[in-house]
């Protein structure tokens, strides 16, 4: 962590991506609510339920558009910091729909609202009485879930690993979501329209994750050594000030800086919630994660004093003219001075 940055504390831009986070919220649910009112869709009810429910969807797609799009370039990146408020908001909305729908759909029955949503009338056997609405539960509780441990306290609660274990179930509630959706349209007879939508969501999203997946590739050297040692290549091909990311055989990827000191390696993986630190640049002498600014010295990988977090270094030498990066990390706190670049 830096001394600068107070990853729970609001500040300036956190109070703008916020506001513009609201106000772009309220616009959608607005619009959905006027335009439905003049085509005389349905009654403001039922438009209720359904400007909530679009307005979750195309959050959530937000949501899971910006990790890619920051690991294709660094302009996103800003958005990535604050992804946690969209999360919030999107649970919020979706609480809101869920809660209304229950009420509507299901609320003047002879059974509880969500034993009839469970499939109190419908027939999981069949995909035209499918309770669709129990996928929409599923999806609701996971979102839940996330937005209550998203907070920082959860994070080192629950450590890292398994906190982002967690988060990458919003991939299930994605899923259900697609099918909440798609079978709720055929039931409803809804035509084509919400078919189409999701079906361009979905592709969007896998054709992100691809090019993404691919440019992650792409940073890596080739791995000339599949043993202890990898050839990183000239100590010049690592831009000043940033890294290049090697994977080893097995274990975590590792970030080799040049700064001004020379040349230092760490393993890739930010101890804050597993951001991308070979992505990140060196600042004030320090490796700076792009994610939310956790710093860390890349000689020792220990962030500076008041704060405890670590990563663990590598070992460098330079042989011949080439970087080579030891594959074995360092026992947690070993100092590994920079190896000097001889121009
Ligand atoms: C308790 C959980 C849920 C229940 C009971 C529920 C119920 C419903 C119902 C009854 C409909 C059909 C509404 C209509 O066309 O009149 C619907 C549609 C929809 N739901 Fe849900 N849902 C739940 C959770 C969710 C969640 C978590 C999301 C998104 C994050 C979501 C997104 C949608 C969308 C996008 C539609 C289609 C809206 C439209 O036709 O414009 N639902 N849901
Ligand atoms: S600072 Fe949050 S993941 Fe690195």
């Amino acid at each position: 962590m830096s001394h600068d940055f107070v990853p729970v504390q609001w500040n300036r831009q956190k109070y703008i991506y916020d506001a513009l986070l609201l106000a772009g919220t309220f616009i959608f649910l607005a619009s959905f609510m006027v335009l439905g009112m003049r085509a005389q869709a349905a009654d403001m009810s039922i438009l209720m339920i359904r400007a909530f429910g679009s307005c979750a969807i195309v959050l959530l797609h937000i949501i899971l558009f910006i990790g890619p799009l920051a690991r294709l370039s660094d302009r996103f990146k800003p958005l990535l910091y604050n992804r946690r408020h969209f999360g919030v908001i999107t649970a919020i909305i979706a609480l809101l729909h869920g809660a209304f729908a229950l009420m509507w759909y299901h609320g003047f029955g002879t059974i509880n609202p969500i034993a009839s949503a469970l499939g109190g009338y419908g027939d999981y056997g069949t995909a035209i009485e499918f309770p669709f609405e129990s996928l929409g539960l599923i999806a609701l509780i996971i979102l839940l879930i996330m937005a209550a441990t998203s907070h920082d306290f959860w994070l080192s609660r629950l450590t890292p690993p398994m906190w982002k274990s967690l988060h990458m179930s919003v991939y299930f509630a994605y899923a259900a979501l697609v099918g909440h959706v798609a079978l709720g349209a055929a039931q409803f007879d809804k035509g084509w329209g919400l078919f189409i939508a999701l079906a361009i969501g979905a592709l969007l999203l896998s054709l992100l994750h691809v090019a993404a997946i691919l440019k992650g590739r792409g940073l890596d050297k080739d791995v000339l050594a599949q043993s202890v040692w990898i050839n990183v290549g000239a100590p010049l091909s690592i831009p000043m000030n940033k890294a290049i990311t090697v994977t080893p055989p097995s274990g975590e990827r590792i970030a080799i800086f040049r700064h001004a000191k020379g040349i230092s390696a760490i393993v890739a993986v930010c101890s804050h919630q597993n951001g991308p630190l070979g992505e990140g640049c060196i600042r004030d002498g320090l490796v700076t994660c792009p994610w939310h600014g956790f710093q860390f010295d890349p000689e020792t990988g220990a962030a500076p004093p008041p704060f405890t977090d670590r990563v663990q270094t590598h070992k460098i030498i330079i042989e011949k003219g080439d970087v080579w990066v030891n594959t074995t990390p360092d026992i947690l706190g070993t100092t590994r001075l920079a190896v000097q670049v001889k121009s």
